[in-house]
């Protein structure tokens, strides 16, 4: 790697690549949100997690203008609320207009609108695309089935599905399930689901001299999962950061995958 940032590792999409690294920005208001991002852009992130619904976008859209980096050096996804269904485009361009930009390098359907796949909503997505409003499209809080549905339907795959996330929820058959799909997994709330001080994480983190936070973001990064952490506090927005940089050994990574309380992880674990 030739510069300092987290560019890289990435996920190859359609059209271009998705950092592994992300900034996520719930619950940081559209006040703290210059600072807080600006702060992120600089201990290097470049890829910036948002939605209509955080209403800190226009915040957002200040630090990435004030960075002064090339547009196509950041990755920046934004989300349509479920309840936007039929108001896609109007929504998207009200988002791209806070954002000070042209295009979202990602659009996300937030929830199954209804609970339901919705692939009319889906269609819109697709239109988004065509027209170069947003490089890349998916989905979040998706089961494979309605990623079905959306497939069968309209015949165009998500690019990515943002799940909640991380080593006690790991779940296998999800992760196969899209990757075998070719969606890439983008996982959410990767601390709030972990237990910080749980021992395999604390006896590792001790091997890296690293933090148990910057352990879980070295798992994503090992297993090829984006990670989108969140901290409002300037110390961690960077250590968090750097847990990217941290390579695990094999063994490490299926310690950690052993923490998965979910049914099956282990089985399928072991067919590799
Ligand atoms: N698609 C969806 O439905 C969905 C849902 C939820 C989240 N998301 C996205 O995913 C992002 C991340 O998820 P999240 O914000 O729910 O949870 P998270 O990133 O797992 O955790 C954030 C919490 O952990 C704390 N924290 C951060 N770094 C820490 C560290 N090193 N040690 C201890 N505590 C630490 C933060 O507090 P401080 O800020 O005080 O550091 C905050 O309370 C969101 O910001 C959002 O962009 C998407």
């Amino acid at each position: 790697m030739t510069t300092n940032d987290y560019a890289e590792p990435a996920a190859d999409l359609i059209d271009g690549r998705m950092p592994l690294l992300g900034f996520g920005t719930w619950q940081i208001s559209n006040r703290a949100a210059p600072e807080v991002t600006a702060h992120a852009l600089q201990v290097g992130y470049r890829h910036i997690d948002t939605a209509t619904v955080y209403h800190n976008e226009s915040g957002i859209g200040k630090a990435l203008a004030a960075s002064r980096l090339a547009r196509e050096s950041v990755f920046v996804t934004t989300k349509l609320p479920p309840d936007r269904a039929g108001r896609e485009r109007r929504t998207l361009e009200e988002s791209l207009a806070k954002l000070g930009l042209d295009y979202v390098d990602l659009w996300l359907i937030h929830w199954p609108p209804n609970g339901r796949a919705a692939p009319r909503v889906w269609e819109q997505f697709v239109k988004a695309r065509q027209d170069g409003l947003a490089r890349a499209i998916g989905v979040s809080n998706y089961s494979l089935r309605q990623i079905d549905e959306l497939i069968e339907v309209t015949g165009v795959v998500p690019e990515v599905n943002q799940i909640r996330w991380g080593p006690p929820i790991y779940d296998p058959a999800m992760a196969s399930g899209l990757q075998q799909r070719g969606i890439v997994l983008e996982g959410y709330s990767p601390f709030k689901v972990s237990n910080l001080s749980d021992p395999t994480l604390v006896s590792i983190a001790s091997q890296h001299d690293a933090t148990t936070a910057q352990v879980i973001v070295a798992w994503h990064i090992a297993h090829g999962f984006v990670v989108i952490p969140k901290s409002a506090r300037r110390e961690r927005i960077a250590t968090n950061a750097s847990g990217a940089r941290i390579r695990l050994t094999a063994e490490e990574v299926t310690a950690i995958d052993g923490l998965s309380r979910v049914a099956g992880a282990r089985s399928s674990r072991r067919l590799g």
